[in-house]
């Protein structure tokens, strides 16, 4: 990672580091709460169709800001209109931390593009400003919950795939002012997106 990655990544690390207060959310009660979501997220969090992504694993920061995000008309989810309005702070605590406590399933890949997305992922492409990813997704594709970079690892290749071309065309921008993921992905081409996709699906 360059300098100017290294800085960023610190600056965002800051910025968490004050987390607003939140409600704590209870994955029990918020099982009970996600039954309309599970038709597309599945029950537990492991979405069957491609589009829909995985909510299963994922930080419970990264889930909960979405989802204001959505609510609030930020990030726009025509499927999903309507759908978050009449719930609490509390709701949406419970909900995410129920998709946060479920168990991530992997998907199957093509071998050799993901050898490709592999050498991306961890590898950067330095000489185009392509930092690593595994600075702030870690290195298994986990993330970084605590920070609220989100988890990559088994996510569907075709919704990965959606996003970085959202942020690449400026359609997805709530990356915040710092427009990292806008910057990173407006540095690949279709075939390093490709790749990167197929390679974060298998990734466990
Ligand atoms: C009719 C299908 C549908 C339903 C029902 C639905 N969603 Fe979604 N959701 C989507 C789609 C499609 C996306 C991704 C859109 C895109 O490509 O950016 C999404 C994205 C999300 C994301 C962002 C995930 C990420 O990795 O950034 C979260 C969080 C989410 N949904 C939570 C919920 C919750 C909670 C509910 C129930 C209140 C719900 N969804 C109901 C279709 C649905
Ligand atoms: C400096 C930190 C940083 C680096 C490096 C980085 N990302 Fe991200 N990425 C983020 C943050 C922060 C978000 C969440 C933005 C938001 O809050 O919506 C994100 C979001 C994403 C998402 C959307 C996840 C979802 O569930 O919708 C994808 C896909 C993604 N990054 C892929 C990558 C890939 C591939 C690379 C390497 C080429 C990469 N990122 C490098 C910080 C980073």
């Amino acid at each position: 990672m360059n300098k100017q990655w290294v800085s960023l990544v610190l600056v965002l690390g800051f910025t968490s580091a004050a987390p607003a207060a939140e409600a704590v959310g209870d994955p029990v009660a918020g099982q009970a709460k996600i039954a309309v979501c599970g038709a597309c997220h599945g029950p537990d969090g492991n979405s069957v169709a491609p589009v829909f992504p995985k909510l299963a694993g994922q930080g419970q920061r990264y889930l909960l800001k979405q989802l204001h995000e959505i609510r609030d008309g930020k990030r726009v989810i025509l499927e999903m209109t309507g759908m978050l309005s009449n719930l609490s702070e509390q709701d949406l605590a419970d909900m995410t931390a129920f998709f946060s406590a479920q168990k991530g399933t992997v998907g199957v890949i093509d071998a050799e593009l993901a050898a490709k997305g592999e050498a991306l992922f961890r590898g950067g492409k330095i000489d185009q400003g392509v930092p690593s990813c595994t600075g702030c997704h870690a290195p298994d594709g986990t993330g970084n919950a605590a920070a609220g970079f989100p988890r990559l690892s088994g996510q569907h290749a075709d919704y990965v795939k959606k996003q970085l071309e959202a942020f690449r065309e400026g359609q997805r921008t709530n990356d915040e002012d710092t427009r990292v993921m806008r910057t990173i992905a407006s540095r690949l081409g279709s075939q390093d997106i490709d790749a990167l996709s197929a390679y974060i699906q298998s990734l466990r």
